[in-house]
């Protein structure tokens, strides 16, 4: 089943998208946690409380070496939650991650900017890749086809890891993205603000009120 998550850890904002529409969980990585000013721990044990069961968590290890990845992991997936291990596919990620997936730990595979570095993490073992999508793009490489090829190769080689593509700036990013068949995306509060958001769609649910309450006024449809 298709996973949507919620790239951020404003717990106001998750809640308000956890009411209408199936958030599976978030996704987090150093940079959204500092300017969150609260850590993991309190994050989780709030978004337990607003998501409850059957959420899942994806959040970054911070050391720089296997070692200290590796413990690191370990402490992260010891965490009462549904905890997904997020490490760089760097050299010493992809190290890691070998070691990692040996403890039978989920890991996301992030910071991914090519086809090739994605297609080593995955044979690595990771269970989900994060394409940087419009950070690719703001390198002047078209972030989408890395997504399409990357799809591509995790078909033809049957291998078992889920394409999580993160990094969007707009609906048109997210909706091409979706057409590759990506089985989960994680999306900026704005960006899925967005994708609700047509001009159209007021206007038009303005319009059934005004005609109803002229010919009903206050009646309800079934009591019409
Ligand atoms: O975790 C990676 C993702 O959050 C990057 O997104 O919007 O900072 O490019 P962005």
């Amino acid at each position: 089943m298709f996973e949507l998550y919620l790239d951020t850890a404003d717990v106001k904002q998750i809640a308000r998208f956890h009411a209408c529409l199936p958030i599976k969980g978030i996704t987090t990585n150093p940079s959204i946690l500092a300017q969150s000013g609260i850590g993991l721990n309190q994050l989780l044990l709030e978004l337990d409380t607003v998501l409850g069961t059957g959420a899942r968590f994806h959040a970054q290890i911070v050391s720089q070496t296997v070692n200290g990845m590796v413990e690191e992991a370990k402490r992260l997936h010891e965490l009462p939650y549904d905890m997904v291990i997020k490490i760089p596919a760097t050299e010493t990620g992809l190290t890691a991650i070998k070691k990692i997936k040996a403890e039978n730990i989920t890991v996301l595979a992030t910071a991914i900017y090519s086809v090739q570095q994605g297609f080593l993490a995955a044979l690595c073992g990771a269970d989900y890749l994060a394409p940087y999508v419009n950070r690719i793009y703001a390198m002047g490489t078209d972030g989408v086809a890395v997504v399409a090829d990357l799809q591509l190769l995790l078909n033809q080689h049957q291998l078992n890891c889920k394409l999580l593509p993160a990094s969007f700036k707009n609906t048109q990013q997210v909706m091409d993205v979706l057409k590759i068949g990506v089985a989960a995306i994680t999306l900026p509060y704005d960006v899925a603000a967005q994708m609700l958001a047509h001009p159209a769609v007021q206007p038009v649910v303005d319009k059934f009120t005004s005609d109803w309450r002229e010919a009903f006024g206050d009646k309800l449809s079934f009591e019409s």
